[in-house]
């Protein structure tokens, strides 16, 4: 999988990207990530990527000019890479989008900044919107770090175990069972003893339980959404 990020704050990325989980997956060349300043692009004198809308209006909006420079010289090497722009108007991104969008080949990311972008990018560049939630950030940066993240991890290869994919939070519509680690006492707090039982079967059915209970108290609808879906 390739991912180019088109930005304006480059620095921002070297420290998630390049620590843990997402450093790993660029070590075993399983992801290649490349970040663009955007400024790069700009045929502006003084490398200005904003302007005022026209129209008026409070805030600043970014450019078409050095956007389409920089995703057409991307896209030259890769004509099949999806552009997506990161924005609170898009789709909502959840465990379901980032399982449909890791299998692409190559993504383009475009972290969107001020009053928005010029909607030339949109109806011409960009092939989808994503939100990372309902509430509006400074800019598409941290966004595109959450997609980045939540989409690596699901390269397979990337994740040592197999299994802390197949039991996790959100695959299947139901939140994880608690965990616990040693000590088994813990300031007089004590792991569930079928937890030190040594019976797997037991065990087994004691955290679909409890991941159930977990779900039905805390997401309720995520239940009726996995109901939904198996009529
Ligand atoms: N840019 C600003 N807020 C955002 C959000 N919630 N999701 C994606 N991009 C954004």
């Amino acid at each position: 999988m390739r991912i180019d990020i088109i930005t304006i704050f480059p620095s921002m990325f070297s420290p998630v990207l390049n620590e843990s989980i997402i450093k790993r997956a660029q070590e075993k060349g399983k992801v290649k990530i490349y970040i663009h300043n955007l400024r790069d692009y700009s045929v502006d004198k003084h490398k200005k990527v904003d302007d005022r809308p026209f129209g008026g209006g409070s805030g600043m909006v970014l450019t078409a000019q050095p956007i389409f420079k920089v995703v057409e010289k991307i896209k030259k090497k890769i004509t099949s890479a999806k552009v997506i722009l990161l924005c609170p108007q898009g789709e909502k991104f959840t465990q379901e989008s980032a399982r449909r969008l890791s299998s692409e080949k190559h993504l383009i990311l475009i972290c969107g900044h001020y009053e928005g972008v010029d909607e030339r990018v949109r109806k011409a560049l960009v092939d989808k919107e994503v939100s990372i939630g309902d509430y509006v950030l400074t800019g598409g940066e941290l966004p595109a770090m959450v997609l980045v993240d939540a989409l690596v991890r699901l390269i397979p290869g990337v994740l040592g175990d197999k299994n802390s994919l197949n039991f996790e939070s959100f695959e299947g519509n139901i939140l994880e069972y608690p965990h616990y680690t040693r000590p088994a006492n813990f300031k007089g707090l004590c792991v569930p003893g079928i937890l030190l039982s040594g019976d797997h079967k037991k065990i087994e059915t004691w955290r679909k339980k409890e991941a159930l209970k977990r779900t039905k108290q805390r997401r309720p609808d995520l239940l009726k959404f996995k109901i939904r879906e198996e009529k």
